[in-house]
């Protein structure tokens, strides 16, 4: 099959309308067995739960193209976990993750013409979902739900690429102490852009949020968590109960500790501490790993040592590797990639 005349060099963070989607329902206490379609809209009732209650769970995960023409995904098991574990904390029945597994090969195949092919920088983003589907006007859980995936070819989430961000501290929170903030849960991005299209109105290209209760401890940005090396070449990343999980994180830490015999912390890091970090960056599957080279809090600026032109070395080594496996260059830990075609 050909692939579509994109320019795959040039594509943003955007959403294309590709040629099929994946699509179940659920009816009467369970899932149908799905089906791909070549409809991208959703005709609903004015009174589904997504429109009143904002009851919906998504992921985001990618499909690499291979130098030898494969196509690749990565541990789609932890997706399959997640959103499992996100519908649960909001009260919707969860999607089998057997025929999640299956339904993202499918989407990916379907849509081979669209895979971004290898050497271009682009990927192809996979975005599942769960919505209500059904009518509530009382608060209460839906008795329907959909499930979707789509997919879009895509370029790097931040426009420089791989150059340095900028981040602001936000007086706002994302998430709140015992609230959603450790599932991916549509609301919690809702909860984000009011200091989204703040920080970027005032020329920053993120938020760091801080811990909602004490405004003392980093937390993540509105779509990735952190990380931070250390002047003595460690890594520490933030433990929280209100981050989200985040894949790329859990793997670079992996990738750290038994690829590149680093030590790594997960523990609360004080914001305080981030003037002497080494270097930071933001990692998620959108983001991959994009360095941090400024700070501001309040007009007071933190700048890592890495500067605002190019990658510290830590980060580097750890981008390198991370996408060195995504790509099938590096062989990565047994289970991680799987194979789609
Ligand atoms: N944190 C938030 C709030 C996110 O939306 C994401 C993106 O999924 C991440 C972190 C990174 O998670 P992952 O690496 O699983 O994509
Ligand atoms: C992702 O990295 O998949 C995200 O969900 C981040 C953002 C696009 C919401």
């Amino acid at each position: 099959m050909e692939k579509k005349n994109l320019e795959w060099g040039n594509l943003g963070f955007e959403y294309h309308v590709t040629d099929m989607r994946y699509v179940s329902d659920y009816k009467d206490g369970k899932w149908d067995e799905g089906r791909l379609t070549a409809d991208a809209t959703i005709p609903m009732s004015e009174c589904a739960g997504i429109m009143q209650y904002c009851q919906q769970v998504f992921e985001g995960l990618k499909a690499y193209t291979t130098k030898d023409g494969h196509i690749n995904t990565f541990r789609p098991d932890l997706n399959a976990d997640r959103i499992r574990e996100s519908a649960m904390r909001i009260e919707m029945p969860p999607f089998p993750k057997e025929q999640f597994l299956a339904a993202v090969d499918e989407v990916v195949k379907a849509n081979y013409a669209w895979i971004p092919p290898y050497g271009t920088g682009a990927t192809f983003y996979i975005r599942p979902f769960e919505y209500a589907s059904t009518n509530v006007i009382g608060v209460k859980p839906a008795a329907g739900y959909q499930f979707r995936i789509f997919g879009t070819p895509v370029g790097p989430y931040f426009k420089g690429g791989a150059k340095p961000i900028t981040l602001c501290v936000s007086d706002f929170d994302r998430a709140a102490p015992n609230g959603t903030g450790m599932v991916k849960a549509g609301l919690n991005y809702a909860m984000s852009l009011h200091a989204n299209v703040l920080a970027h109105s005032q020329g920053y290209d993120e938020n760091m949020f801080l811990d909602p209760a004490t405004h003392t401890y980093v937390e993540e940005t509105g779509g990735a968590n952190f990380l931070f090396v250390t002047k003595d070449g460690e890594i520490v990343t933030p433990k929280s109960a209100s981050i989200l999980p985040s894949v790329t994180r859990r793997s670079l830490v992996y990738v750290a500790e038994h690829m590149l015999g680093m030590k790594v912390t997960q523990r609360a890091i004080p914001f305080s501490e981030l003037k002497d970090m080494a270097e930071c960056g933001v990692c998620g599957t959108a983001a991959v790993i994009c360095p941090v080279g400024k700070v501001v809090d309040h007009g007071k600026e933190i700048c890592f040592p890495s500067g605002m032109e190019k990658m510290g070395p830590v980060i580097q080594k750890l981008y390198d590797t991370l996408t060195g496996i995504q790509m099938g260059e590096i062989e990565g830990p047994e289970g991680w990639i799987h194979r789609v075609m």
